[in-house]
């Protein structure tokens, strides 16, 4: 069978939970696995606030509207991440513009604040762009791969230009920082609102599954109301604004609810598959394993091999393998067709890394002898 990028494991109390659902009839928007989904969330990312919601990228959407984002306002992104924290703020009528990463492929702190302190004027308490007059209203911070962004300096200048923050938290379920200011805090936690998500492909996983966050609980009931049809009144079916049918369901939560228990064993076995690919390279000329910031615990989401050059097009073959999975990282958004209008800034480091990523196998059923034949694999692919 083919070694797959990221497979779930299911060896817990998930059938268990499922079935309980069928026979008890709560398999839609409530029940009582959406209140534990929601508390064990809770507990695990101290988030003082959960909505579970249908998956990470309408945890997104939702999160934009309930902070005010509409029609003509501009939202900060970096071009490094997955089609859904760009696609999100298009859904709400708004505008990428588009920022550079760091070494781990996180938003490039440095540069973003250079753009905000350069870039943009206050006018009546809200941060405009020089170049276009558009409201900046919010930025999306993405803790990609797993790894913490970081964000600390960032945070304050948002706060003078009362820009609020998103963190799209969707891979870094687990992912806690270990110093400075944000000691001790979950990522997804910090910013206004955080969305993880719980996609078949993550570190643990409800199906199709999201959750937002908050620490506010004026945003917390925003939120809430609109995932919930922006209900008024039960009774007469009164809605005083436009809501939406984005909840999570009961089953889902339910197979939630069992992944979670999973999650420490999980951020055990990623741990180690890192270290066996992190040592496994230690010593390949030209190849070598993205490493994890120091101010973070990280999850080791997901384990990508960064060459010193450009994959060439017989390397890319791996690609197309039938017995392991490989992936490039996702091309940068800025480039996309959609996409290509808008405004970027200073994108240099992510127009050359995307070309010399492979994204390797690092689900937590993956077994030493199938870690040997990935290292082993590859290594024979790089020295062809
Ligand atoms: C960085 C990032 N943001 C958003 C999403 C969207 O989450 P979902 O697939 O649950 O909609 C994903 C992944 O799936 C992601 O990797």
């Amino acid at each position: 069978m083919k070694i797959g990028l990221h497979e779930p494991l299911f060896k817990g109390n998930e059938k268990k939970y499922l079935l309980d659902c069928i026979k008890t009839n709560w398999v839609s928007t409530s029940g009582k696995y959406l209140n534990l989904f929601e508390k064990k969330i809770k507990k695990i990312t101290g988030s003082k606030y959960v909505v579970p919601v249908l998956n990470g990228t309408i945890g997104l959407h939702i999160s934009l509207i309930t902070l005010g984002v509409k029609n003509g306002d501009e939202v900060i992104v970096p071009s490094i991440t997955f089609i859904a924290s760009v696609n999100s703020i298009n859904y709400v009528g708004a505008r990428p513009i588009f920022m550079d990463v760091d070494k781990y492929l996180n938003l490039d702190e440095k540069k973003c604040i250079e753009f905000l302190q350069k870039q943009t004027f206050m006018k009546k308490n809200i941060c405009h762009n020089k170049k276009t007059k558009k409201a900046i209203r919010a930025i999306v911070i993405v803790h990609t791969f797993g790894n913490a962004a970081k964000f600390d300096m960032l945070q304050n200048l948002c706060k003078k230009k009362n820009i609020k923050i998103i963190e799209d938290a969707a891979e870094s379920l687990g992912t806690k920082y270990t110093s400075k200011k944000f000691k001790n805090k979950h990522t997804g936690t910090i910013g206004e609102l955080g969305v993880i998500s719980f996609n078949g492909n993550k570190i643990v996983t409800s199906g199709n599954g999201g959750a937002v966050l908050t620490q506010d609980k004026k945003l917390y009931k925003k939120c809430r109301y609109l995932v919930f049809q922006a209900k008024d009144n039960n009774v007469n079916f009164i809605h005083n604004e436009v809501g939406y049918n984005y909840s999570l369901s009961n089953i889902s939560a339910a197979l939630g609810t069992a992944q979670l228990e999973m999650l420490n064993s999980n951020l055990d076995k990623k741990n180690k598959i890192n270290k066996f690919y992190s040592d496994s390279f230690l010593k390949v000329k030209g190849a070598n394993i993205l490493q994890s910031p120091e101010y973070s615990k990280n999850n080791k989401w997901l384990n990508l091999l960064v060459l010193d050059k450009p994959l060439s097009k017989k390397t890319r073959a791996i690609f197309n393998s039938k017995t392991i999975q490989f992936r490039p990282i996702w091309y940068p958004n800025h480039l996309q067709k959609k996409y290509l209008h808008c405004q970027k800034f200073k994108i240099n480091y992510a127009n050359k890394i995307f070309k010399k990523i492979i994204c390797i196998p690092s689900g937590p059923n993956l077994r030493n002898s199938q870690l040997k034949k990935i290292c082993n694999f590859l290594k024979k692919a790089l020295n062809d």
